[in-house]
């Protein structure tokens, strides 16, 4: 097990000589510079963000600049960064920023994490950065990387875990003493999750906590951290009638609610006799053929599906609603048959028709 109090130390002396040190954001104290880098790196990597950082300062040098410019602009030197709700945020944050608080980012966490589009961790990183607060951030990265040097048990994303993994996050911190030590801790913490442990194959052999960490000891970086749960969903049953008059087949058009509404589906019953009595009611006969089950998942549930064909005895029966209808098995494209139906019925057509 890692000694907690080693850890900012050896994280800290790995940083100064293995972390980056030249980004465009780095070695600037200016609130401004790093708040946008910090919303621009939300959900967007290094690479891709420095160009449009660049132009932004190019156009907007302060935040008085952008809070006074149109939206639309804002939006448009936003383009190709995705996640649009970053750049409203960062416009009506800016704007806050130049008239409530007179052009200056406030400097602690509480209110930095009341302005638009500014979480905890992003709060941490720019009172950190800019300020050299004593403050934790803890964004996906810092997860991965704690989860695995500490062996954390289950799913980050989970609202218990996530709070343990917020008190392992403060008790990590370094002293206050030193501005400097806070920013490379903090720094450290990116550096190492962005360009060590990594997702896919993190490079452990040049990690400062190999020789401790969880994960690397017990051969566990692909399980940790672990995965979101599969959610269990219940399970419903349901039978399925392929009707055939020669070379058609009953729909019937889906209720205007619920699953496929608005689609036409097979007709469907609770069960197998109820089943055999949907296929008499059309003229069919009692006695149906068991086609091979399949299931289908939907977001809430899972749809255990048994499939009978069944074959009109003598004259179909007349439908005179519009919510049924003879349909050619040759010319089922023309309805709107849901996708788990329609492959039914294609592998059925090859041996129907
Ligand atoms: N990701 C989030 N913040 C970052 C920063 N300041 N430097 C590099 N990557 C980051």
């Amino acid at each position: 097990m890692l000694q907690l109090n080693d850890f900012s130390s050896r994280l800290i002396a790995w940083q100064r000589i293995h972390g980056r040190h030249d980004l465009p954001w780095q070695n600037t104290r200016d609130a401004y510079c790093i708040w946008l880098s910090e919303i621009m790196l939300q959900q967007t990597q290094v690479s891709t963000v420095i160009p449009y950082y660049a132009r932004f300062l190019e156009r907007f040098p302060t935040v008085t600049a952008l809070a006074d410019a149109p939206i639309d602009d804002v939006m448009a030197l936003w383009a190709g960064l995705g996640y649009y709700s970053r750049a409203r945020n960062l416009h009506r944050c800016a704007q806050v920023v130049a008239y409530e608080h007179c052009g200056a980012f406030p400097q602690t966490v509480d209110e930095l994490a009341e302005l638009p589009g500014i979480g905890r961790s992003t709060a941490a990183a720019v009172a950190s950065f800019a300020f050299g607060a004593r403050a934790t951030i803890l964004d996906g990265n810092v997860k991965r990387v704690l989860a695995r040097a500490f062996g954390v048990k289950g799913f980050p994303g989970e609202k218990k875990i996530e709070s343990a993994m917020w008190k392992l996050a403060e008790s990590l911190l370094p002293d206050a003493a030193n501005k400097d030590e806070v920013t490379a801790y903090t720094q450290g913490l990116m550096d190492l999750g962005a360009t060590l442990c990594v997702r896919g194959k993190p490079d452990c052999v040049r990690c400062p906590f190999a020789s401790d960490c969880v994960a690397n000891v017990e051969g566990r970086q692909r399980a940790l951290p672990a995965a979101r749960p599969k959610k269990v969903v219940p399970t419903r049953k349901t039978w399925m009638l392929v009707l055939r008059d020669g070379d058609s087949i009953l729909l019937e058009k889906r209720p205007p609610t619920g699953i496929w509404s608005g689609l036409w589906s097979l007709p469907e019953a609770a069960d197998e006799s109820a089943l055999a009595a949907v296929a008499h009611s059309f003229g069919g006969d009692a006695r149906l053929q068991r086609l091979t089950p399949f299931s289908y998942t939907f977001t809430h549930f899972k749809l255990d599906i048994e499939p009978r064909l069944g074959e009109t005895t003598g004259a179909p029966r007349e439908l005179n609603d519009a919510q049924t209808v003879w349909a050619p098995l040759a010319r089922i494209d023309a309805y709107g048959v849901p996708a788990p139906v329609r492959k039914l019925l294609d592998a059925l057509t090859g041996s129907l028709i």
